[in-house]
């Protein structure tokens, strides 16, 4: 199966893709970690990407649309994989378009997750993650078993650079102006299926199953 997940910073994809792709047994493939990851390793893709994110601000669309390209070909990739936090602009999904036609693989659901301002600034302000793993964390909602400490492989949990209050309120804004008009793009090709994610983790994972399972 072929899934995107859009929605604005801190609405959930990250935490419901990991349990889709546990679920389903496909690779999550997000965008903002490959681009952590490729920071922390000093690629020149990483080095540039840094001060764009730290921001809030999106990294370039010729940067982004190439990585996603070559992790699409890979072989895990090749049974199915959740996009978390691509495409976000009307240029990416139109790259992402054109691809999957040349692969002959298109995509079956396109989930949009929805939650309130208030709601997603509570959740990034108390947002935990773990440096080794990247497993995400919440203060009060997800709290884990020992403060300061992944519960998968006891790495520390720290704050992301841009889940400052400035940089998460930009990071709304950029959403509003380039990711939003996503949500009509694939509404148009009768694949978006909205999600109220306010809910606790489980119940909108429940929700995001009988989406799937139709
Ligand atoms: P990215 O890492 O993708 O960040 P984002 O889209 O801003 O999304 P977040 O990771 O902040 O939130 P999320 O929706 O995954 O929520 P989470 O599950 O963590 O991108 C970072 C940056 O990289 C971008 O700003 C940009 O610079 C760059 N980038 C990435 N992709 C790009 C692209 N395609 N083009 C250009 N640039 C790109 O949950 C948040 C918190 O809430 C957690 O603490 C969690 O525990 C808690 N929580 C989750 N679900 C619930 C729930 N149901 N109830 C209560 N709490 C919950």
């Amino acid at each position: 199966m072929r899934l995107v997940l859009l929605g604005a910073p801190g609405v959930g994809k990250g935490t419901q893709a990991k349990l889709i792709s546990e679920k389903l047994g496909i690779p999550q493939v997000s965008t903002g970690d490959m681009l952590r990851r490729a920071e922390t390793a000093g690629t020149e893709v990483g080095l540039r990407a840094k001060k764009y994110m730290d921001a809030g601000d999106l990294v370039p669309d010729e940067v982004i649309i190439g990585v996603v390209e070559e992790r699409l070909r890979e072989p895990d990739c090749q049974l199915g994989y959740i996009l978390d936090g691509f495409p976000r602009t009307l240029a990416q999904a139109q790259a992402l378009d054109h691809l999957l036609r040349r692969l002959d693989t298109p995509l079956h659901t396109v989930l949009a997750f929805e939650v309130g301002e208030e709601e997603i600034i509570r959740r990034l302000g108390g947002r935990r993650v773990c440096v080794s793993c990247q497993a995400t964390f919440h203060d009060t909602n997800q709290p884990p078993k020992q403060p300061g400490v992944c519960d998968k492989c006891q790495g520390a949990l720290v704050i992301r650079d841009d889940d400052t209050p400035n940089a998460i309120l930009h990071r709304l804004k950029v959403y509003g102006e380039l990711t939003e008009p996503l949500l009509a793009f694939y509404a148009e090709r009768g694949l978006l299926h909205r999600v109220d994610a306010s809910r606790p983790v489980d119940e909108v994972m429940q929700t995001v199953t009988e989406v799937l399972d139709r």
